[in-house]
């Protein structure tokens, strides 16, 4: 035996998904009471444990938003300007605010025919009475207008509001404002801080519209988490990203387990309020290695994605279950949530990540067809698709701000560069449309539902526990698939590989 020959005997068996099977056991739990909660990153939680990629053909504002009202979290790709990306964030936290913040108010002064004028323009009932200090004084409603607005058109509004205003201050829960509206028969209740200072407007609808998600995920102000993608050496780009609120900074990289990355990390991670997940590492050693970045949790996965070819073009890679419980182990001893990126292709594959140690799966593909992906939708042969690329494909590598060329290493590059001079990590192509990203989510959700009822766990942390996986063969993996048939109906949440 020599080094050669050992470095081939020697190598460990890895594994991925089609590889094991959960083994059913003694249960007395039913899928609908399941809990699916999860830590993501050492500061948040996710009601379902999903996370959208960080790609230029999943994650955008639409899809951020319809993941955190599902549960999840959206990462905003960074294949776009800071200001863009900012932007993005932004449009996150000010979906589904509970407070108007640009109230549209009028002075005691102004007259009867003014504030007709205005409530017929912006097509609003009621408009805030103020004073020049912004301090509330009264409301005026179409219902106080209407008696007065053809006899006595330019009547000044202090003499015709309504002084007694019901206020409620900044932060104040959504029932109770809800409570306080329906007891005084209002519609509106203006926000106010100190001194009656007016910071904005909770209206009626915009609190019954919140209640239609029940399971949405939100930080501590009401707003819908988000995390921004962000490279390891773009401080600039952090600490935007961290000054316009997003929840989370995704460290996107396509090797985390490098000396520059750590120290880089560890600095940013000083420098921002954010948490920080790092990745994407696949090793144990990469683990225990970035525990010195001290970020809050981090991200798994080198190849295994549907759309990466970093394993054929570099021959690079750890099969995507053997190294998320690698990784789990490091984890697992720190309390640092473990997030497992790429080669999720059906609800039972997410299951078998979770029983590996991961707390939360990152999908691209899955939600790349969704109405909520961006990009136009293409119809091929009748049917509808959606365009979608690896990040280290051509296309993302030379479109955009070019973010790929960095997360591949190919520094330097840029939109301009040739194709010639860029060797691509990942392929470009189209995903069938799939409707709406809630749909998806509800039967992946309800695949892992299932699962925890197979095998008596009730919730993430039970899952972790006492899963236990069986080896398969290619033949127990055919026997699993459909077989001996044609499939006549297409099944929401099984489509055959293409
Ligand atoms: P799925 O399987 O859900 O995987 O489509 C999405 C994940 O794949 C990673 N990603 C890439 N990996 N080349 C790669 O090797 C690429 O061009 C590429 N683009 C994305 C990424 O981690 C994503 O979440």
């Amino acid at each position: 035996m020599g080094k050669y020959s050992d470095r081939l005997n020697k190598a460990p068996e890895t594994y991925t998904f089609d590889d094991f099977l959960i083994q059913p056991g003694l249960s007395t739990i039913i899928p609908k009471d399941v809990t699916l909660n999860t830590q993501v990153s050492t500061n948040y939680k996710l009601n379902i444990p999903m996370v959208s990629s960080a790609m230029d053909t999943v994650t955008e504002a639409p899809m951020a938003i319809a993941i955190a009202q599902e549960g999840g979290l959206g990462v905003i790709h960074r294949n776009m300007t800071i200001e863009e990306e900012v932007n993005e964030i932004k449009k996150v936290k000010y979906a589904n605010d509970l407070t108007v913040r640009e109230v549209i108010t009028i002075e005691p002064d102004a007259t009867i025919a003014h504030a007709q004028e205005i409530m017929d323009m912006e097509q609003i009932s009621g408009l805030p009475v103020v004073t020049d200090e912004d301090k509330v004084i009264g409301i005026i409603s179409r219902r106080d207008i209407k008696p007065l607005i053809n006899k006595h058109p330019n009547k000044k509004i202090s003499t015709a509001m309504t002084e007694k205003v019901l206020t409620i201050p900044e932060n104040t829960n959504p029932d109770e404002a809800l409570d306080l509206a329906y007891e005084n028969k209002v519609e509106r209740l203006p926000v106010t801080r100190n001194n009656n200072e007016l910071v904005g407007m909770v209206t009626i609808k915009d609190i019954l519209e919140r209640k239609k998600y029940p399971n949405a995920i939100r930080d501590k102000d009401g707003k819908y988490l988000v995390a921004g993608a962000c490279g390891p050496f773009d401080m600039d780009r952090a600490i935007a990203l961290d000054d316009a609120g997003a929840n989370i900074i995704a460290i996107d990289s396509a090797h985390g387990h490098k000396t520059d990355i750590m120290e880089a990390v560890r600095e940013m991670n000083k420098n921002i309020e954010a948490d920080v997940l790092l990745g994407n590492i696949a090793t144990k050693k990469a683990a225990e290695y970035l525990l010195k970045a001290e970020v809050d949790g981090f991200k798994v996965g080198i190849g295994p994605g549907s759309i990466c070819t970093t394993r054929i073009v570099a021959g690079i890679g750890v099969p995507q279950l053997s190294a998320i419980s690698s990784v789990a182990d490091v984890c697992q001893k720190e309390n640092i949530p473990v997030i497992a990126d790429g080669g999720i292709r059906y609800s039972g594959d997410i299951s078998k990540a979770l029983c590996v140690g991961a707390d939360a799966v990152m999908i691209g593909s899955l939600l790349a067809g969704t109405k909520e992906s961006p990009g136009e939708t293409t119809i091929m042969n009748g049917r509808k698709y959606k365009q979608y690329r690896g990040m280290g494909s051509l296309g993302a590598m030379t479109g955009g701000v070019g973010a790929g060329t960095d997360r591949y290493f190919q520094n330097g590059s840029n939109n301009n560069m040739k194709h010639t001079k860029l060797v691509p990590e990942g392929i470009e192509g189209v995903v069938p449309y799939k409707g709406k990203a809630p749909e998806i989510l509800f039967q992946l959700c309800g695949g892992l539902r299932s699962t925890m009822g197979y095998i008596g766990a009730i919730n993430i942390n039970e899952m972790h526990e006492k899963a236990e996986l069986v080896r398969i063969t290619n033949s127990g993996m055919n026997e699993s698939h459909p077989h001996d048939i044609t499939i006549t109906n297409e099944s929401p949440n099984y489509q055959p590989r293409l």
